[in-house]
């Protein structure tokens, strides 16, 4: 069967990791990229690693006629403007992959979905973390158990690192938030997923309500405010967003009627080795638990070595330290998902039709993150049965979005 070929929009952290994923799935080509500045040193590597040609594009309209499957791994502010350059390409397209999050806010994620339908191509959202070898794998084994038992009725979720690599996550207007726009989605998508009895789809459990929490906990400190603004140019004391956030989300089996509740906490201020998953969850009778940062791999790097070291993220995403007891992963991209979730989006667009997960999901997991601004923000719980509530959550652009966390954030 002819590879099918992939044309990537972005050239950053994101994109390093999932050439990384690709380099152990067979049937897909690196046919091209386009970035803002030009990736040519990128696209050089994914040539020496025999991914692909990996042409470089000057732009998104000009590689979408020349691939079959657009991955969008780019900003979180241009998605509309991307979806919109897609749409005007006439491209023919078997596939369109979307990153984490599908967009800021409702009215951008539902935009962003109505132009992947105009444009008539099968659709990936990219939510790795549900594709873990470890949450399938745990899934697999309880799956008996839960049958016999009853679901899952609790989930947990954290993922929490020390802050993001790059200007743009830091500032609320372009990513769209602080750790809950970020890296929220994720935690909603695997307590959400982790509850849903095996064999039923991802959205099988209706969400019932949403309440959280945010706090700016760490980087409003004048210290940290300033090493901000220093590196990135990022002004927490005017455009504030929050370095932490937790929550719970009900949710009701529409075939059982059974409740059953998913808690996440996410942070920008977790400094500790590195990047940490932690997921578990408990059933009537059993449980569940899965911490990324255990492996069967210990480094220990002394002070007087410590020298040696060239690269703290040689161990780990995120790594705060190059010395000292190191937690090292050696195929991050396999453990967090990326892997399988190419598998999956090829296995798919192969047949034509959308993955597991697809853009109307990605919309769903967009109003879950939506919920649980507005909860925090005017703090109540967010009754999702309540159609004028969802009706309002579709224009809702959270304070701290709009440039205005100061009224909602006080370090
Ligand atoms: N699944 C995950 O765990 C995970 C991890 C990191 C990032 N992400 C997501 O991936 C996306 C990219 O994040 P990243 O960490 O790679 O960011 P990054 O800042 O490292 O890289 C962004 C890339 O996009 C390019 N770019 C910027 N504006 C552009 C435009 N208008 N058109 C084309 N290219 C443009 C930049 O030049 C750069 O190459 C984000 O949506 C982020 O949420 C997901």
């Amino acid at each position: 069967m002819e590879p099918l070929r992939y044309g990537i929009v972005g050239a950053g952290f994101v994109t390093g990791f999932h050439l990384r994923a690709l380099e152990q799935v067979r049937g897909i080509e690196v046919a091209g990229i386009t970035s803002r500045t030009p990736p040519h040193e990128l696209a050089a590597s994914a040539r020496d690693r025999g991914l692909g040609p990996c042409t470089v594009y000057d732009s998104v309209a000009e590689m979408a006629t020349e691939v079959d499957v657009v991955c969008i791994f780019n900003p979180n502010h241009v998605r509309v403007e991307v979806m919109e350059q897609l749409a005007g390409s006439g491209a023919q397209l078997r596939g369109l992959v979307c990153e984490k999050p599908l967009a800021r806010n409702l009215a951008e994620a539902k935009r962003v979905n109505d132009l992947a339908k105009q444009i008539g191509a099968p659709t990936a959202y990219f939510e790795n973390q549900i594709h873990m070898g470890l949450v399938q794998v745990a899934r697999t084994q309880l799956a008996d158990v839960a049958s016999a038992m009853g679901p899952l009725a609790l989930a947990r979720s954290n993922e929490e690192h020390a802050g993001p690599h790059n200007a743009w996550f830091w500032d609320p207007t372009l990513q769209g938030g602080g750790v809950l726009s970020d890296m929220g989605c994720h935690c909603l998508a695997v307590g959400w997923y982790l509850l849903t009895p095996a064999g039923k789809p991802p959205r099988h459990l209706e969400p019932v309500s949403v309440s959280a929490d945010i706090g700016l906990l760490k980087w409003g400190q004048p210290h940290w405010r300033q090493q901000l603004l220093d590196r990135y140019g990022v002004d927490y004391s005017k455009t504030p967003a929050e370095d932490f956030a937790t929550g719970i989300v009900t949710y009701r089996d529409p075939d059982t009627g059974q409740t059953s509740k998913a808690q996440f906490t996410v942070s920008w201020m977790y400094d500790k080795q590195g990047l940490r998953l932690l997921v578990d969850g408990i059933g009537p009778g059993y449980a569940l638990e899965a911490n990324t940062l255990r492996s069967p791999l210990e480094i220990f790097i002394g002070d007087e070595a410590a020298t040696a070291v060239a690269d703290a993220e040689l161990a780990l995403e995120k790594a705060t330290a190059s010395r000292g007891l190191l937690a090292i992963q050696p195929n991050e991209p396999d453990l967090y998902g990326y892997v399988d979730e190419h598998r999956d989006a090829l296995a798919a667009f192969q047949r034509g039709v959308s993955a597991f997960l697809d853009f109307d999901y990605g919309v769903e997991i967009v109003r879950l993150t939506m919920a649980a601004y507005r909860s925090a923000e005017e703090r109540r719980v967010i009754d999702l049965s309540d159609t004028a509530e969802l009706a309002a959550l579709d224009e809702y652009v959270p304070l701290i979005q709009q440039g205005r966390g100061a009224q909602v954030l006080t370090p």
